[in-house]
């Protein structure tokens, strides 16, 4: 593994509308760039965008705003679906050829030495073809390898996300990856709200979303904050460091 950190910005559930108008009264568009814009997203090299892409169901115009964002962005940008995604549109934009199997985006993506792994738990689960896949993938780096989800694996302490919006099979999945020895941390967003979780010698970090920030102390849907949030991760060899920042 090269010696050099690795900078990686992640933003996520943007939830962008077919056009312009304001997505719950919120500016989604303006959100997006001010964290894309941020000062701490600079000298990046990798941007991940960690699903949710769109803001209801897969609207078209979301793709086309962040497919006409991509040609211009200087490095490379790995992109999930969220629940509010769906793959065989977003293939319609994104080049994801070789990263979708079965109707599932999953895949590994090799950069500046590093392994980075994407899980799709867009219908609110990851597949058992994809923790399979996961299992014999990351068995062949011999490093420390990361891995980014849209679904955190685990509950979270959110008590509006935990209880309605959790990923389904998560005792499949912490199965899973706890059986992964050279993986200690996992990127998640979809809880529109930052956490970081231990799950034994794992860390999920939840990453706030851009759109808006979700009460985690009441069972109901509750608005904390319509300013965006985003999570930049620094990876040097076996050291992670992560930042969130807030608008
Ligand atoms: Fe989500």
């Amino acid at each position: 593994m090269s010696s050099e950190f690795l900078k990686i910005g992640q933003i996520t559930d943007m939830h962008i509308g077919e056009d312009e108008s304001l997505v719950q009264g919120i500016d989604v568009r303006a959100n997006f760039r001010k964290a894309i814009e941020s000062e701490s997203m600079r000298d990046l090299d990798l941007l991940v965008l960690s699903g949710d892409l769109a803001n209801e169901d897969a609207e078209p115009g979301a793709y086309r705003y962040f497919v006409d964002f991509i040609k211009s962005y200087p490095v490379p940008v790995c992109v999930i679906p969220g629940n509010h995604d769906r793959i065989e549109v977003m293939e319609k934009f994104f080049d994801l050829s070789g990263k979708v199997q079965n109707g599932k985006c999953f895949y590994r993506y090799d950069i500046k030495g590093r392994s980075i792994f994407f899980l799709d738990s867009a219908c609110g689960e990851v597949s058992s073809e994809q923790l399979d896949w996961l299992k014999v993938e990351t068995a062949k780096v011999k490093d420390e390898v990361i891995l980014f989800v849209h679904h955190p694996p685990c509950y979270c302490g959110h008590r509006f996300m935990d209880l309605r919006y959790h990923m389904k099979n998560m005792v499949e999945v912490q199965e899973t990856l706890k059986s992964i020895k050279n993986l200690t941390h996992i990127f998640t967003g979809h809880y529109h709200s930052q956490f970081e979780v231990s799950m034994g010698r794992q860390i999920v970090h939840v990453a706030p979303s851009t759109q808006m920030q979700i009460d985690p102390n009441v069972p109901y849907f509750n608005l904390q904050s319509s300013n965006p949030g985003w999570q930049v991760i620094k990876w040097e060899k076996n050291f992670v460091e992560t930042e969130v920042y807030f608008e």
